[in-house]
């Protein structure tokens, strides 16, 4: 309808896009041909990209996600691998109409099966390059610390990224994977460093967990954003501190819904966020896993709270301002 091409048209920007979590099944499984990498016997999901895709539409929570998504990302290995991967979301967000993307990418997750940090970002960068070249699309990176994983193995990471982030090559640190029983305070060493080098920041919090993780992102991990967070109308008081502070919350509809941590898109706060000032940007968190990319996310959002033009202007305004990239580029985009 006619709303959807107004959505279409706006000056998007994407704050929440793990570049792993584009990867969809016909190129997970042509990758793991030309790489020779074995997917799992053991589960017919496996068996076609069209099994998996059905498999992808029953997750029952952020971790049987996650099962999915550290296998897919297995036959990820050179360079070009990563660049094909890049490249197929930049293209993508470009048909929705997205002017400037911040893509999450998960290190720890590549390294610890022998790729080369530097590989990873070499094939990212290459991509980045080409989209701005081709379709004007800017975008940067995010390193994110796995919470899976022990905090040392975090910081290693991090540490290895330090050059990137000082270079700018790497905008920004976030914190993603498994959220109960990871409070963002454990990780609040590494983050503390980050502050110190004024580094961009973000955690994953109010996902699954409840707005105490995301007290605990604003406080231990002093963050300026915070994706999902999708928990703030439980305290009115975080809420109230989230507001003053202008932090900016990269929501994710489809996923939440998806992932079972709402029944339905009529579940967000949206509502209650645009009525009382918090900053929000919607986003499609991983487009390949959760049958949408950014449009889709904003339709069904649409779709649910029919919002009034002058909101979505609202909602876009903040989204540029809660941006990474240059003020210059802010202005462009608006
Ligand atoms: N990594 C990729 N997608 C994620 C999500 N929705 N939550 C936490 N970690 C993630
Ligand atoms: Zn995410």
């Amino acid at each position: 309808g006619p709303m959807h091409e107004f959505l279409k048209a706006l000056p998007k920007c994407e704050h929440h896009m793990h570049l792993e979590g584009s990867l969809e099944p016909s190129l997970l499984f042509s990758l793991a041909s030309l790489n020779k990498i074995p997917l799992p016997t053991t589960d017919t999901a496996f068996t076609s990209p069209e099994t998996l895709l059905r498999r992808y539409r029953a997750f029952t929570s952020l971790d049987d996600f996650l099962h999915y998504y550290f296998i897919g990302m297995s036959v990820l290995i050179t360079s070009s691998d990563f660049e094909a991967l890049a490249t197929a979301y930049f293209e993508r967000a470009h048909a929705d109409g997205v002017l400037h993307a911040e893509v999450f990418f998960d290190p720890q997750a590549h390294t610890s099966r022998g790729v080369r940090y530097e590989d990873v970002v070499d094939g990212f960068r290459a991509a980045q390059e080409k989209a701005r070249q081709k379709w004007g699309l800017t975008s940067e990176l995010i390193v994110c610390v796995l919470r899976h994983l022990p905090v040392e193995d975090g910081m290693a990471m991090y540490r290895a990224a330090i050059p990137d982030l000082e270079a700018g090559r790497v905008k920004g640190l976030g914190l993603s994977s498994t959220e109960l029983g990871n409070p963002p305070g454990k990780y609040k060493a590494i983050f503390d460093d980050a502050v110190a080098r004024g580094f961009n920041r973000t955690a994953h919090a109010g996902e699954e967990a409840g707005v105490e993780y995301m007290a605990s992102a604003l406080h231990d991990l002093h963050v300026t954003r915070v994706d999902h967070g999708i928990k703030l109308t439980q305290d009115p008081a975080v809420l109230k501190e989230f507001v003053d502070a202008k932090i900016l919350i990269t929501m994710c509809p489809l996923s939440n819904v998806e992932l079972r941590c709402i029944p339905s898109i009529a579940d967000l706060p949206i509502r209650k966020y645009l009525d009382e000032g918090v900053r929000f940007s919607i986003n499609s968190d991983d487009p390949a896993y959760f049958g949408g990319y950014i449009l889709d996310n904003y339709c069904a959002v649409q779709d649910t709270f029919g919002l009034e033009k002058k909101e979505w202007e609202v909602v876009v305004r903040n989204s540029i301002e809660g941006s990474w990239c240059a003020e210059e580029r802010k202005r462009e985009i608006l």
